[in-house]
């Protein structure tokens, strides 16, 4: 447990910090490099905790990677050599590591078995295993697969033609993860569309996959490394210093390189609809993933309605924008987020029940929540759930209570976030 009792003095942040690695595209980086022969040198890793355990577990499987902070290198001879891992596979607090895995291990002729620490043991599973299952995958676990620990006897898959039932990356990657290793092509129809990551490291990779305005549909393939990957600043990182360059009175932030990928962007249109002073330079030159410098400076911000299509590109980032929302001139409203009550936590329960606590006046509904603005935040002892998202959003809230924020465990911030608190000191020395 690492509790903290904040109260920042400074009235304003000012300066650039660069932002660590995207975290979804970490993930996948270290997937596809293991997946493909050769060598592949990934620059920008997020070295938080989730993406190293992915490195882990491919270790496990006899792939080569050696680190040096944010620069990897992944030495593989292909998934047809990898090794049956000889103990069980730890994936700690990540969704997405234990979701994308249990969708690749169920098309690889090897037995494995999977689990995570308290939370993600708590985190529904059945949302991958029911595809899978379909396409033939041998998959057994805690309440018949809805929970971790998993145990998966890899074996040959059938295409399948999926529609999915919940707005879900993670469940779209895992089946079109299943489906590079089917005998026949596989199909993932999504209404909304979200994050694309692992469609456009498919394409990297010079997978067969072809994407006709909802639908994915992927063949059979055998993949190449491209050498070497580039990782984006995470904007669902940045997210956290976009806020507080917008409510902390004075401030102005820059933040170099972040990932501008549209299925990601909700925060800036969010951003730009409650009037934020806002500047974006697109600063990439390749195909690939795009990113470019965000300015943010100290805005009178109004209130907003997010819903439906925009859910999706902004899920991380709801905790962060509910505390915004707070400061902003008139009513928020979040609608269509039901996904949140199963993120880290219940992020809707546990937003609305912390914003309350510091003193804001917010309403939960079943599917979000609505904020009144214009809150004087006094402070107070919070939880942060041991959810990253949320601890990070109750460090931020410190910069703006007349009190301190006495948060329980910030410890879970290292899963995506490993220098936070030393960019917050940059920021607070102007630097
Ligand atoms: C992720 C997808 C999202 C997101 C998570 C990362 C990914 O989860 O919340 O932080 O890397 O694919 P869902 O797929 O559950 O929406």
């Amino acid at each position: 447990m690492d509790k903290k009792t904040l109260h920042y003095d400074t009235k304003t942040l000012q300066g650039i910090t660069d932002i660590p690695g995207d975290k979804s595209i970490s993930h996948r980086s270290i997937i596809f490099s293991s997946l493909a022969k050769g060598t592949t040198e990934i620059n920008n890793f997020l070295p938080g905790e989730d993406c190293l355990l992915t490195i882990e577990a491919f270790r496990q499987l006899g792939v080569t990677i050696t680190h040096d902070d944010t620069n990897v290198s992944v030495k593989s001879e292909g998934y047809q050599s990898f090794k049956e891992p000889q103990t069980p596979i730890y994936l700690g607090n990540s969704g997405t590591g234990a979701r994308l895995l249990i969708g690749l291990f169920a098309g690889l002729p090897i037995f494995s078995i999977l689990h995570g620490d308290q939370y993600l043991s708590e985190r529904p599973m059945d949302r991958v295993v029911h595809p899978l299952r379909e396409m033939g995958a041998s998959i057994s676990g805690r309440e018949n697969g809805r929970k971790l620990p998993i145990a998966i006897q890899g074996n040959k898959l059938s295409g399948i033609d999926y529609t999915l039932p919940v707005k879900s990356a993670q469940v779209k990657s895992a089946v079109l993860l299943a489906g590079l290793f089917a005998d026949e092509d596989t199909t993932v129809r999504e209404e909304t569309q979200t994050r694309d990551h692992t469609e456009k490291m498919m394409q990297t990779f010079g997978a067969s996959i072809d994407i006709k305005d909802t639908a994915i549909t992927v063949a059979p393939s055998t993949l190449q490394t491209p050498g070497n990957i580039d990782v984006p600043g995470d904007i669902s990182s940045a997210a956290f210093f976009l806020a507080a360059g917008a409510i902390v009175p004075e401030s102005k932030i820059i933040l170099p390189s972040i990932g501008l990928n549209e299925t990601r962007t909700g925060i800036i249109d969010v951003l730009h609809q409650m009037g934020a002073q806002m500047k974006i330079t697109p600063t990439s030159t390749d195909e690939g993933e795009p990113y470019g410098d965000i300015e943010i400076s100290y805005s009178h911000l109004k209130g907003t309605t997010i819903e439906g299509d925009m859910i999706p590109r902004l899920i991380d980032e709801i905790p962060i924008i509910a505390l915004m929302a707070t400061q902003a001139k008139g009513q928020t409203i979040i609608r269509n987020a039901e996904e949140l009550r199963v993120k880290e936590t219940d992020r809707i329960q546990a937003v609305v029940e912390v914003l309350q606590t510091l003193g804001a006046s917010v309403q939960e509904t079943n599917d979000g929540m609505i904020i009144e603005g214009n809150s004087t935040l006094k402070g107070g002892k919070v939880s942060a759930y041991g959810d990253h998202r949320m601890a990070m959003m109750e460090v931020i809230a410190s910069f703006i209570t007349s009190h301190s924020v006495e948060i329980d465990d910030v410890s879970s911030i290292d899963i995506s976030f490993p220098t936070f608190f030393e960019q917050i000191e940059q920021l607070i020395h102007g630097k």
